[in-house]
């Protein structure tokens, strides 16, 4: 199973995300590998201190060279908590040059060990940009979460490119919406799922300590599963585990006139609290 997850605006906390959903992927789903390909730069490796050149950069170079595919293992590394990871390396061009390098091999053994070995890919693809050289995870995807925050600006950006999300294809996607601080969790939640159906997931919660844990900024011995980041993404891991989502019922999405910009009412903006 191959699960894309990106951003359209800022950062939202889509690294975050995916780090919790491989810590609670469920224990007899496989164990994940969180696939950094975001094309502005890694940030694992500087989070957590790891070996520079060995994950997506050794993957592209292993790809590259062809031959017999070697396991891999050979790239991934290890976080402290034990989260099994290939890393991006740090800076945009760097990151986008390996990116586009794993055209030559690097895509398909990924996909291959996904395949062979029931492994769940978990794959941050940073921001969605037009053009992105992550575009191939999200070819190669079943389940797309687009990871936002209740804000004018990304609701905006969300609206404008709903069709373009649209036309990727991807098998299911989801908007999952993470809570801003100093709200409520469900802030302006109701008036996104208004539009967007079951296809919002979440309020993530707003969890600093959790996310400290995830970012390397912060030690617990007993990990992120009893946080509230932690219970909604147990949650949420089990819902996408226990099968490839199916596309949810038509959410009744306005569909754009034809000639139109393609663009999608989503919640009007306001500022203040709701
Ligand atoms: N649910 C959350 N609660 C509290 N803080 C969070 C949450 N999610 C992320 N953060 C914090 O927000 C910051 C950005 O998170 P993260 O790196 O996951 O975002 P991103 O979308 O991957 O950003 P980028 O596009 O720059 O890669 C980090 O400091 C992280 O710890
Ligand atoms: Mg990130």
């Amino acid at each position: 199973m191959i699960i894309a997850l990106g951003s359209l605006k800022g950062s939202p906390g889509t690294t975050t995300l995916a780090l919790a959903l491989a810590d609670r992927w469920p224990a007899d789903g496989g164990e994940p590998l969180v696939v950094e390909a975001d094309p502005a730069g890694g940030d694992l490796g500087a989070r957590f201190g790891l070996a520079a050149g060995r994950g997506l950069v050794s993957l592209a170079a292993a790809g590259r060279r062809g031959g017999q595919p070697r396991p891999l293992d050979e790239h991934v590394q290890q976080l402290p908590g034990g989260l099994q990871v290939l890393p991006a390396p740090a800076g945009a061009e760097h990151a986008r040059q390996v990116l586009g390098e794993l055209g030559g091999g690097g895509w398909s053994l990924l996909w291959a060990a996904a395949q062979a070995d029931g492994r769940p890919m978990i794959v941050d693809c940073g921001r969605l940009d037009p053009l992105t050289p992550a575009a191939p995870a999200l070819r190669a995807a079943d389940v797309l979460l687009l990871v936002v925050r209740p804000r004018d600006d990304e609701l905006a950006h969300l609206a404008a490119r709903i069709h373009v999300v649209q036309g990727w294809q991807v098998p299911a996607w989801y908007v999952v919406v993470v809570a801003e601080p100093g709200r409520t969790p469900d802030y302006r939640v109701r008036d996104i799922t208004r539009v967007l159906g079951p296809r919002v997931l979440g309020p993530l919660p707003y969890d600093t300590a959790a996310a400290g844990v995830l970012a390397g900024r912060r030690q617990s011995r007993s990990g992120i599963g009893r946080t509230r980041l932690g219970r909604t993404v147990t949650q949420m891991a089990g819902a996408l585990a226990a099968s490839v989502p199916a596309e949810p019922a038509p959410p009744g999405l306005p569909v754009a006139p034809p000639g139109g910009d393609g663009r999608v009412a989503l919640p009007p903006t306001r500022t203040g609290a709701r």
